[in-house]
Order: structure tokens, then C-alpha cells, then sequence
């Protein structure tokens, strides 16, 4: 089984090279399951029902998200339409599970693909230099009781590399694979564990790398400057699609192979 994860999806230049590169990626690697992290879809914060729904058009079955996901409020409404009815496209938007009791939507998702395979996504948020939400980690522990596919990818939204890797040996053997969102940054370490799972830092945004994590430099470099607030724009030069491939059997989840990728706009 074939999943590809798509990095951070920021903004239109974000989207436009998904739209334009994706389906070729999806056929030259035979993709089963297409997941991808779409928290700064909308200008660069949070995600509106329509671009979900643009992005599960394009070919994702699934989106994961993190610190933004309430940065466009109609997501809450959306997140909310999918209470009881598991069937609806809403319910493949999830914010990370380690969220306060009681807030809106699913850490987690569980399908089968079109190819006949059972699976799950599992959102997580990390807590070192980010708001300190539940323990990742025993919200795993309690999300892995309940999910009965065995093939399984976490996306770790988290800012430092120590608690993703630790995230990742938490899990190795547990899960087919623990990618890590959120710098928009890709990292060069991914391999596959010894017990069988996929691993890798940080998948890197798909987005504007002519800028400061998809921000015009120009603007970020002001407020580094400056300390002032100011507008954030993304910035729209060097446009890359970062993804990671895992190769994983379904039957027992473990993973066999990790491919990093990176395209640039044609
Ligand atoms: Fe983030």
C-alpha cells in the first residue's frame, strides 16, 4: 500500500501546485491514500469549508491541520457538520486529537481506500514552543485502543525536532509512519525505524520557499526588525511541492520504504 503525504499546503501557490502537480505524482507512484496537511491553505492561515472541499477534489482523502485550524471560524460550523455523520466530507477534516475535551471536530480518521485498504490518520500537536495542549503522546496511546486498521500514518504538528523524533520512537512499531508539519521546512532524516515505522521530521511545506515559511521576507524581516505588527502576505516565488512516500503492508501496518520528494512549479 501507497500513501503519499503532501506538506503544508500554504496559500493559492500552495494550491496551484497541487493542482498542477499532484495527479501526475499519484500515478507514477501508484498512490492508494493521499493525505495532507492544509492549515495554512487559506492565505496562509486556516482553512475555509470550500478549500477543503477543493483540496478533496483535487485527490485528497484526507486533511490534517495544527496550530491555525480555527484561523477561518466557518471551519468550526463545518468541523461541527460532521457530528454523527461519518460519511460526510467534513469528517476528513481534522484538527490535532490532543485538543481540549470538547472542541470541535476529530483528531482522527479512519476509511478505506478505493483500492480496498483499511486505514487511519491520526493529528497530533506538539507542546514544546507551542501551546501547551493535551500530551501527545497518552492521547496516542488512547486514539491507538480504539483504531482497528493497522495501517496508520500520524502527522505530528510540532515545532521542535526532539519531541517529533521522541514522538516517533514513542510509536515505532505501533504505527506505519509519524511525519512531522509545521516549520515548513523539510528535513533530510527520513528512514524506516527498526519496528517497522516510517519516519520523518518534517515533511516541508508546499508553498513559497521565497520567503520566510511562505511570509514575504520583506514583511518578516520588518517585524524581526522592528517588533511592530504588521500584515502578513505570502510570498509567491520558488514554488515547491514537498510530499513523503510510504510504502507500508496493510495487513500488519508495517512500512517498508520511505521516499522524500520534492517538485518545483514547471
Ligand atoms: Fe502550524
Amino acid at each position: 500500500m501507497r500513501i503519499l503525504f503532501v506538506g503544508d499546503i500554504y496559500a493559492r501557490p500552495g494550491r496551484n501546485i497541487v493542482h498542477e502537480r499532484l495527479p501526475e505524482l499519484q500515478k507514477q507512484y501508484a498512490v492508494d491514500l493521499t493525505i495532507a496537511n492544509g492549515e495554512n491553505a487559506a492565505g496562509g492561515f486556516g482553512i475555509t469549508p470550500q478549500i477543503a472541499e477543493e483540496l478533496f477534489e483535487l485527490g485528497i482523502d484526507v486533511i490534517t491541520t495544527g496550530n491555525h485550524v480555527w484561523d477561518k471560524r466557518e471551519i468550526i460550523e463545518y468541523m461541527n457538520s460532521a457530528n454523527g455523520n461519518e460519511a460526510s466530507l467534513a469528517r476528513r477534516v481534522l484538527r490535532p486529537a490532543n485538543y481540549p475535551e470538547g472542541t470541535p471536530g476529530f483528531g482522527w480518521y479512519q476509511g478505506r481506500t478505493r483500492s480496498g485498504f483499511d486505514y487511519a490518520v491520526v493529528n497530533l500537536q506538539g507542546r514544546v514552543f507551542m501551546t501547551n495542549n493535551d500530551d501527545p503522546f497518552r492521547v496516542a496511546d488512547d486514539l491507538l485502543k480504539q483504531i482497528t486498521a493497522n495501517a496508520i500514518l500520524v502527522d505530528v504538528h510540532a515545532e521542535a525536532t526532539s519531541e517529533k523524533i521522541a514522538l516517533g520512537y514513542y510509536l515505532e512499531g505501533r504505527v506505519s509512519a509519524v511525519l512531522g508539519t509545521h516549520t515548513h521546512i523539510p528535513t533530510a532524516d527520513e528512514h524506516v525505524l527498526p519496528k517497522g515505522t516510517a519516519y520523518q521530521t518534517d515533511v516541508g511545506m508546499t508553498g513559497p520557499y521565497d520567503g520566510v515559511i511562505g511570509v514575504q521576507k520583506e514583511m518578516i524581516l520588518q517585524r524581526f526588525l522592528t517588533n511592530m505588527p504588521g500584515r502578513f502576505e505570502p510570498a509567491s516565488n520558488d514554488v515547491r511541492l514537498c510530499a513523503t512516500l510510504i510504502d507500508c503492508d496493510p495487513q500488519t501496518g508495517r512500512a517498508s520504504g520511505i521516499e522524500r520528494i520534492m517538485l518545483k512549479q514547471e
